[in-house]
Formats: C-alpha cells, structure tokens, sequence
C-alpha cells in the first residue's frame, strides 16, 4: 500500500445545523475517500487528533471510525494506525464523469400470466403471534393511542383532502418526510420527486420486475434468498440465476461465471436475508460497475436496515450509485404494524413516469388517511422515538433467545450471533431435517421456518429461522423450552453441550 501523506490539512465541509456531528463527520470522512481527496493508503490522524482539530468528544470521532472501518472504507493497520482502505477501484474514488450515462429506460415486460410460481406460505391472520413467527415486527411497542389522536386529529382538521382521490405518486408530505429520513438515517441520495408511496415492498418488486423485465430476461438472486421476490421475478417469466452468498454477501465474480449479462440484480446488501450478512464495500462497489457497464437495474431491498443492535446501521447501496441503476425500497409494514400497507421506493428518474403510468392502470394508490397520519407521525418525532424503543425491546429479546437458546438448546439447534433484524438463524445436526423440524415444532405450537425454504436450488444449508421481534421474553423462555423438547425427540439427536456466552461473539462479530 503506498505511503502518503496524512490530512491535517483535509477541510471537512461546514455542519449543517439540522444534522448531527456524527452523521457529518461521517458524511465529510466518506466524501473525502470515495471523492478521491483522501487517497488508498492515506494516514488519518489519531481519533484524539482529529477530535482536537475537529473540536468534538473523542467518543465521536472513535465511533465513526468504527463504522468506516466496518463498512470498509478504512482499515487498522499495525504500526501505522488508521489508513484508507486500499481496495476502492479508481473509477469510484474519482469525480463522477460528466458523461456518466444513466441504465437505459425501461423496456416494457410482458406480463406472463400462468407461471408456475412456488406459494408464499403466510400464517392465517387469525392465528396470533406464536413464538418464533417470522417477518413480523413487534406491535406490543406500537404506539397504539398516539396513532389514534393522530387519526383523529387529521379526520377532523382536513377531511375534504383526505377523503377525495390521492395522488399517483403518494401523499406529498408523507414523500417529503421519507426523502428526508432516508437521506439523514439511511445514507439515499434522493430527490422527493424520485420517492414513490407503494404498499409494502412486494409491490415496488411487483411493479418493477413488470416494467423492467421481458420473458428470459435473467435476473441474479441471492441463494438463499427471500421468497417474495422469487415469487414475483418467477410469476414475470424471468429466468432465476441463483447466486451463492458468502461472508461478504452477494458473491459478484461467481454470479458473474453464471450470468454475466443480468436484466437485474435482487439484493439485500445492509443485512442479507435469511443468513445475515452485510455486503461489502468491495462487492458494493464491483456491483454498481457491473450495473453500469452492462446497464443493469438492481433493486436493493432495505427490509430492516433500521434494526441494527450495538453497531450503527449500515448505509444504502444507493448511496453509491453513480448511474441511476438502483431501485430502493423499504417498508414501513416492518417498521411499524405489518397491517398497514404502506412503503417506498426511490426510482431513478428513468423510471418515475413508467412506474407511474403503470400503477394507474393496474391499481389506484394507497389510502391517503394513512399516508397523512403517517407523515405526521414521523415529523413530530413519533417515529424516530418509536425505532429507537422497538430497537431496544428487540434488543432485549434477541438476547433472552440467544441466552435461552445457548443453554436450552445447544447441539440440537446452534443458533448464530446477530447484531440485526427480526430473527436469528439455528444450524440443525444432519440427523434432523429442518422440514420434519418443522412439522413436529408445530404441532407442540411452535412456529420455525426452515432455511431449506429459501434455496431455489439444492438447499447447501439445513437450519431453522427464529423471529424474535413480536415475541415476549417470558413467551421466548417456554418456547425454547417446548423446541428443545420436540428436538430431542428426533432419533439421533444429540444432547447439549455446554457452551460459551455467544452475546459477547455477537457484540465482537457483527454478521
Ligand atoms: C427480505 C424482505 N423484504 C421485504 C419485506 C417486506 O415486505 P412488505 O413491505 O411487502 O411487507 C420482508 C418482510 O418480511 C422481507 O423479509
């Protein structure tokens, strides 16, 4: 790595007075690399140094550091301290090119109707939450009475507005507020006039797999992947191209051996789903150039990057993009209530008006009460309080699965450390498939979801997923304890061994 100079001298652009230090220390240190100003091998100074000349806490400084360095834009390197990670291709630590050509506009798909598609298996609306559903956040933290005086507070102040026709793009402050806390909390570089309201992420897949894909088209998956967009990309006649996952997520060079000349990339970079990894930065960055030379789309699913324990979350892949390739999308059914129905989705501009002109014809637009008791919500803070207190309820029942898990269950279902999401991922002895785990686990109440459910091809992991998330800690205890039960009954099953606390690997080793 080449040596060179250190950046006392670096000018960090001034603090916007509405964004916290962090957050801007964060942004100038992340601008500076990828903008080329502070090149590979570049010397920072010392967290006390930059503090100093920074005038802000060295806790501040420590912990941006830490999350450059995870999401490897830096790196420590002994004897020399901290220096910018040396594995950024050029093209994306220069300028962007005034030329830089945005993906093509969208070709119409055909619809197919007809396809086989595999079946979405949810559990019937009536049946309660039982421990270990999945995919479902946790409503006992809900703000249910705010939410009430919110509605009718609406209901009473404009209902004439609230009750005629919506707009096709969404209700413009409920737009203005998300452009807003994606671009400060998720690291989106977006316009409102790019932010589209939708019902929850399927429908942005929906939508855009119809506008962007032809018949045969390929499109690369992550294997194992997340069953609603195989459903979807299958129902619109693409072909599937399975691509393995490894510790640094999406393995980019074996998708490309399989399929260099993708229509679309579905991915899920901050948290892989279902194993739980983040992609990174490498694979970001070899991602958006596959995207850009071959004029790809990629639709970056951003399920729960809010739901990160003891680490800071990890910014969007569309952060990144030079080009206009990525599609975002989030949901609000994960943040919230999965009732509600509402979500995002930042198109790049080739793709407002098709998008658009597509949900015209085949759907009129989220309810706009929703939408408007949604926006107020989250612009008087209701919403930032309610993800920083449902993070730390989740935070608490990750911990008493895993410490129930560890003692109760070790040798029967290992389960992994995890510092995100709604659920935690259990590896199975070869002696008890994760299928007949399954069947059994239900009939003593107990809801698991294999892993094998997740492979389009010959499932290389066996394990079961445990959500976490809308489940007590007193509700997580007996369901581990009726797990172990069903576990131990399988022939060959083996008995626990005692094993270390894996809370303090989980705070160690983020996944
Ligand atoms: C990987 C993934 N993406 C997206 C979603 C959310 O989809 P929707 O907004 O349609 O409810 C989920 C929900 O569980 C999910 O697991």
């Amino acid at each position: 790595m080449a040596k060179s100079t250190r950046f006392q001298e670096l000018p960090l652009g001034p603090r916007p007075a509405d964004t916290p230090i962090h957050r801007w220390l964060y942004d100038e240190l992340r601008r500076a690399i990828l903008g080329g100003r502070l090149k590979t091998g570049a010397r920072l100074p010392s967290t006390r140094e930059l503090a100093r000349q920074q005038s802000v806490a060295r806790t501040t400084v420590v912990a941006v550091f830490e999350q450059l360095l995870m999401e490897g834009y830096i790196a420590s390197q002994v004897g020399s301290g901290t220096v910018v990670a040396g594995r950024l291709p050029d093209r994306f630590t220069a300028a962007p090119r005034a030329g830089t050509r945005p993906v093509a506009a969208p070709a119409r798909a055909m619809p197919s109707a007809g396809t086989a598609a595999p079946q979405l298996s949810l559990p019937p609306p009536e049946s309660g939450v039982r421990a270990f559903r999945l995919h479902e956040p946790g409503i006992d933290c809900f703000p249910v009475q705010k939410w009430a005086q919110l509605a009718a507070r609406r209901l009473r102040l404009s209902p004439a507005r609230l009750l005629g026709r919506g707009d096709a793009r969404g209700y413009a402050p409920l737009r203005e507020a998300v452009t807003s806390y994606l671009n400060t909390a998720r690291g989106v570089h977006c316009d409102a006039a790019q932010v589209v309201i939708v019902s929850g992420t399927q429908q942005a897949l929906d939508y855009v797999a119809r506008l962007t894909l032809r018949p045969g088209d390929p499109v690369w998956l992550e294997e194992p992947g997340y069953l609603g967009a195989r459903v979807v990309f299958r129902h619109s006649g693409a072909r599937l191209v399975p691509v393995p996952v490894d510790q640094a997520g999406l393995d980019v060079a074996a998708a490309l051996q399989r399929e260099p000349d993708p229509k679309l990339v579905y991915i899920t970079p901050a948290h892989q789903f279902p194993l739980g990894m983040a992609l990174s930065l490498e694979r970001r960055l070899a991602l958006l150039a596959h995207a850009e030379r071959r004029r790809c789309w990629i639709f970056e699913d951003d399920f729960d990057g809010e739901y990160r324990y003891d680490v800071r979350p990890i910014g969007a892949l569309q952060g990144h993009d030079r080009c206009h390739s990525v599609i975002y999308a989030g949901s609000f059914n994960k943040m919230m209530f999965s009732s509600l129905r509402l979500g995002y989705v930042v198109l790049p501009p080739a793709l407002v008006e098709p998008f658009l002109a597509l949900r015209s014809a085949v759907d009129r637009y989220p309810p706009t009460l929703e939408q408007a008791v949604l926006a107020d919500f989250m612009q008087e803070g209701c919403f930032d309080r309610h993800i920083r207190k449902s993070r730390a309820l989740y935070l608490e029942r990750r911990d008493a699965l895993l410490a129930a898990g560890t003692r109760r269950l070790a040798g029967l279902l290992d389960l992994q450390p995890t510092n995100a999401g709604f659920h935690l991922l259990g590896a199975l002895p070869a002696t008890i498939p994760d299928q007949e785990a399954q069947t059994a686990a239900a009939a003593q109440g107990v809801e698991v979801t294999p892993l094998s459910n997740f492979y389009l091809t010959k499932p290389a992991g066996n394990g079961l997923l445990l959500g976490f998330a809308p489940v007590g800690v007193g509700a997580i205890a007996h369901g581990v304890e009726r797990l172990a039960r069903v576990l131990e009954k399988f022939p060959g099953a083996r008995r626990p061994a005692h094993s270390a606390s894996p809370l303090k690997k989980a705070r160690k080793n983020p996944i």
